[in-house]
């Protein structure tokens, strides 16, 4: 196909304000994707305090690839394919561990926890030394982490990490920001939901201020947090565009406005009084008192990683129309008690019988049945086109229940899909 038919193929199904349902359910455009998007751009893959020690290691994704990230006896942590260079059996099975080396269990190859290959049982079959050579596990081109969030990208050659994050870094400055050591752990361990639909649809959502008032009218009303009213009509949030496909619902509008310390938390700082006083030391009141007031972010990175204030969400799609949804709690290095009140409103919210995740998920596949009807076939994504406005910054910005991070996501997905 040559490069101006597939481009008329694309005009064909995204439009600025619309786009196309087989977006969704096509299994070709997907098998695309895979090349254009997951095995080519950055994709968040782990957090170094996830392999804290040397030989440490825990098996993550890039869409369906399973990844070991590892970390060697150096302190190097090594993103690695888990597919023996011998007749590719996966060599690694638990989910995480501590080893200095991986035995496929088909003949008996080892690799060391870097990928070289150290060696083969009965080895004179190979004829001496030099045989080993290039027969390493595969391994993800490039690997780059900010404050401690590993991404890796199959392509060789591309744009920088931190070009790629763009002003989306500022999410992982203010997620950090409120830990008095400066740090996150992710150390609570992992749900994860799998769900019936298309990783698009996840990604869509994550940032739509539409359907909170419909979806979670159950966990607001039992929360009593107020939250719902964030994603209201009259809220002073906005949604926002920061550029290469990452989005955001910026609620600090409405945080200022109310100006409660840990609000946004739906707490007072009483009840997390050693944390409090542990960001007061770090950074002076005043300083503690505004982060404190601003609370955490709620944004996107594309493709797959949400920051969603106390939760991490890492999407791995499997198929067209399967993904799984990688969900854990924040956690600050020495906060105890805030750490306690994140896990306890992280399995309130997102465990297997929390209030939040689950009707989200039950949109998910429902839309996913939905757009599998012929008529009609475009999804409507033109809310708040005729206020769309700048911010400060040059980012276009909506109101809370705009469309504006769903336009943003769709203009990247374009970009990237078309680039040959
Ligand atoms: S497939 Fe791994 S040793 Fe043969
Ligand atoms: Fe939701």
């Amino acid at each position: 196909m040559s490069t101006v038919e597939a481009r008329t193929d694309w005009d064909r199904l995204i439009e600025h304000d619309r786009v196309h349902g087989s977006l969704y359910t096509d299994p070709s455009i997907f098998e695309q994707e895979l090349e254009r998007i997951w095995y080519r751009t950055w994709v968040y893959v782990g957090h170094v305090s996830e392999v804290p020690e040397p030989n440490d290691y825990v098996v993550k994704s890039i869409g369906p690839q399973q990844i070991i990230m590892s970390r060697d006896k150096q302190g190097e942590v090594h993103l690695l394919l888990n597919r023996c260079a011998h007749r590719a059996n996966l060599v690694c099975d638990a989910s995480k561990g501590n080893s200095s080396a991986f035995r496929c269990p088909y003949h008996g190859w080892t690799f060391s926890n870097d990928g070289r290959l150290l060696g083969y049982p009965f080895n004179s079959g190979y004829g001496g030394r030099e045989a080993k050579k290039g027969l390493g596990l595969g391994r993800v081109a490039r690997v780059a982490s900010y404050h401690g969030f590993v991404f890796g990208s199959f392509a060789e050659e591309g744009p920088t990490l931190l070009e790629h994050l763009g002003a989306a870094r500022d999410a992982f400055d203010r997620l950090v920001s409120l830990s008095p050591t400066g740090e996150v752990e992710l150390t609570a361990g992992w749900l994860q939901h799998k769900v019936k639909a298309n990783w698009k649809m996840l990604l869509e959502n994550e940032t739509d201020g539409y359907h909170p008032q419909f979806v979670h009218a159950s966990i607001f009303e039992v929360a009593n947090s107020g939250i719902g009213d964030l994603y209201g009509d009259k809220s002073t949030a906005v949604s926002r565009d920061l550029g290469g496909g990452h989005t955001e619902n910026d609620l600090r509008p409405e945080f200022r406005r109310i100006g409660q310390p840990l609000g946004w938390f739906g707490t007072t700082p009483d009840k997390v009084p050693d944390y409090v006083a542990q960001m007061e030391a770090a950074y002076g009141t005043e300083k503690a008192t505004e982060v404190l007031i601003d609370g955490s972010p709620h944004v996107m990175l594309f493709p797959n990683l949400f920051i969603a204030e106390i939760q991490l969400f890492v999407l791995q799609p499997l198929t067209v129309d399967q993904t799984v949804q990688h969900v854990t709690a924040v956690q600050y290095p020495g906060a105890p008690d805030m750490n306690r009140r994140m896990l306890q409103q992280t399995i309130g919210s997102v465990g297997p019988a929390g209030f939040l995740l689950a009707d989200d998920s039950e949109m998910y596949e429902r839309n996913q049945r939905g757009v599998r009807e012929l008529r009609p076939e475009w999804l409507v994504l033109k809310r708040g086109t005729h206020r769309e406005r700048l911010d400060e910054n040059g980012h276009t910005i909506g109101d809370a229940t705009d469309e504006v991070p769903q336009r943003a996501i769709w203009r990247h997905y374009r970009e990237l899909m078309e680039a040959s």
